[in-house]
């Protein structure tokens, strides 16, 4: 009976049980044995792999993070420790891997499968931070953007009691899609992402005016990639003449409940995953593409460049954001 193994690597999010679940229903309908790699690449290496059934993911959808851990690892960037993790799966008979990660993960995946002609590994994007070329989705970015939707509203509610600017700092590590839609679905005023050059002179201008037409309280993302938000916390102290606060929101964008988005999205992902390894793929990343799930190759994935969609910039720009 063919084994396949899934694991977890880089960045938790919310929606990995999801998959998890799927990943054993899915394996076992099919007529073959689910296994966990427990703790990413580590794991992988230590051999902390073990079959997987029904119990193991009983009541774990609505859990965020994921049952079967999750690292990033120095060892497997060399070469024995990567020899040592293929032939912990093949003393287990396992044929096949999927692996929910970055673009990291990936190019780590490659490696793998460059390294053996015996194992089929496909990844499945996964992260906050939705900056993987290739997939317009990653597996956890809808809980995040939920997650910081619930945070700027609440801060939103002080800052107007207040009259006071609120700079708050969103992740997504150097890509600003993150910080660009939370800022124009929570309406901030402004919003600081490396794909849009700022011009604070210009928001300068705007706030003075608005300030003056009754405007009371300023609310402004800025991305974690620019490093600037207590420049612009002080900024807005010193140029706009209004008392500011900063808030860091840091990992809390990374756990919570998956929205069911998420667990959709969770669901899709793992059945091409398993069907591209029944139909023999040696090595891919699924990929949400126009509404489909495609599976496409690494060099395509982890090798290149994400752009933020052009639509999505341009809508910014008419909300303001310059
Ligand atoms: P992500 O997958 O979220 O982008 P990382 O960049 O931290 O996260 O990568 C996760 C793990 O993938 C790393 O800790 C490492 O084990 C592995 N990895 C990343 N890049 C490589 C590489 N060039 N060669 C081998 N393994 C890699
Ligand atoms: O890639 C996901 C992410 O949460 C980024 O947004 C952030 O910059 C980084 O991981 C934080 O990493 P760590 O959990 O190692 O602090």
């Amino acid at each position: 009976m063919k084994k396949i193994a899934i694991l977890c690597s880089g960045g938790d999010v919310s929606g990995m049980n999801a998959a998890l679940k799927r990943f054993v229903e899915y394996t076992l309908d099919k007529g073959m044995k689910p296994y966990f790699v427990e703790n990413g690449y580590e794991g992988l290496i230590d051999g902390h792999i073990h079959e997987a059934g029904y119990n193991d993911v009983a009541g774990i959808i609505s859990i965020g993070g994921t049952k079967i851990r999750t690292s990033r690892s120095e060892r497997f960037k060399e070469e024995r420790y990567r020899k040592k993790a293929l032939e912990n799966l093949r003393s287990q008979g396992i044929s096949g891997l999927v692996i929910l990660g970055g673009d990291g993960s990936f190019k780590g995946m490659q490696k793998l499968t460059d390294e053996s002609d015996d194992i089929g590994c496909i990844g499945i994007p996964s992260t906050i931070d939705n900056d993987i070329a290739g997939t317009e989705y990653c597996l956890g970015v809808d809980t995040a953007l939920n997650g910081i939707r619930v945070a700027i509203d609440a801060i939103r509610d002080t800052a107007s009691s207040f009259g006071r600017a609120f700079v708050i700092e969103v992740m997504g590590r150097e890509c600003g899609y993150l910080a660009l839609v939370s800022a124009l679905t929570s309406g901030a005023e402004m919003c600081l992402i490396p794909e849009i050059p700022y011009d604070l002179q210009a928001y300068k201008e705007d706030f003075i005016r608005e300030k003056s037409e009754g405007r009371s309280y300023f609310i402004a993302v800025v991305s974690e990639a620019m490093k600037h938000t207590e420049k612009i916390a002080g900024w807005f102290e010193k140029e706009i003449g209004i008392e500011s606060r900063m808030t860091v929101l840091g990992h809390i964008q990374r756990g919570g409940i998956p929205t069911v988005h998420d667990r959709l999205m969770a669901f899709n992902f793992v059945t091409a995953a398993v069907d591209a390894l029944i139909g023999g793929d040696r090595s891919a990343v699924v990929c949400y593409d126009n509404g489909i799930f495609v599976c496409k190759g690494i060099e395509e994935v982890a090798f290149k460049a994400y752009h933020i969609d052009e639509g999505l910039l341009r809508l910014g720009r008419e909300f303001g954001f310059k």
